[in-house]
């Protein structure tokens, strides 16, 4: 497994829930956790609500500073930020956790994409970095969550670069209970991208917060 400590973890649009749990299940394994905001003073809000070491600061200052860069923001602001870090975000690892989704009154469903999905998408863009899928289908309810010692659920990790994906397994195993597991190329990232929709499903119905097990490996 790859060593992954010291790795600096910054986080787009780490103001939101789901870049609010990573951070602090990160900074809690005692990662350095920057949080990437529109505006330098909510990130700075969001890493003193996490503690442990947490920073905070516009998006562009986080994706120029931190090691390896998580994207959680929503679907619909995802191409333009990530065209306007392109620079920024050059040899790094930049992890989508972007799950392009709408609501309707049945629910959940997938929404398409040009590109295929929104890991491709920012592949697309990204061109000079290493774009890695990963963190589709983990609560950030259960991340926040302080009673929830261990997270029980496997991590699909997707890409095309081997020693990222590598290294993005090891990043998810940082989590207590979390197995990083490598679930294929990006062009397979649509489908994972996707079962978020059936995973809401299940959570609605059950009042779960379901993760996966990948069995017999
Ligand atoms: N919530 C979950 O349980 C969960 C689980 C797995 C994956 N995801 C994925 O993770 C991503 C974030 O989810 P979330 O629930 O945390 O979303 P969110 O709270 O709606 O948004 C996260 C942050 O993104 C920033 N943002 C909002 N609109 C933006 C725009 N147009 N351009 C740039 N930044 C923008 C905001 O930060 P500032 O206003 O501070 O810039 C916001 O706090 C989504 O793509 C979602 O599909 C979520």
């Amino acid at each position: 497994m790859t060593d992954v400590n010291g790795l600096s973890i910054g986080i787009l649009g780490g103001t939101g829930d789901q870049g609010k749990g990573l951070a602090r299940r990160f900074a809690l394994a005692g990662h350095r956790v920057l949080i990437g905001s529109r505006s330098a003073q909510r990130a700075q809000e969001a890493a003193d609500s996490i503690g442990a070491g947490a920073t905070g600061d516009e998006n562009a200052a986080v994706a120029s500073q931190a090691d390896l860069v998580i994207v959680a923001v929503p679907y619909e602001g995802h191409k333009a930020l990530l065209e306007s870090l392109r620079a920024e975000l050059a040899g790094k690892i930049v992890v989508d956790c972007v799950n392009p989704l709408g609501f309707d009154k049945q629910g959940a469903y997938a929404l398409p994409v040009e590109e295929g999905s929104a890991a491709q998408q920012a592949a697309a863009v990204l061109t000079e970095s290493r774009v890695v899928a990963a963190f589709h289908h983990v609560s950030a309810v259960v991340l926040m969550d302080p009673s929830v010692e261990k997270v029980d659920l496997d991590v699909l990790v997707l890409g095309d670069d081997r020693e990222a994906t590598g290294t993005v397994q090891a990043l998810a195993e940082a989590i207590p209970g979390v197995r990083g597991v490598y679930g294929g190329r990006l062009r397979n990232a649509h489908q994972v991208e996707a079962l978020t929709a059936n995973i809401i499903s299940v959570n609605r119905r059950y009042k779960a917060h379901a993760g996966l097990r990948i069995t017999d490996i």
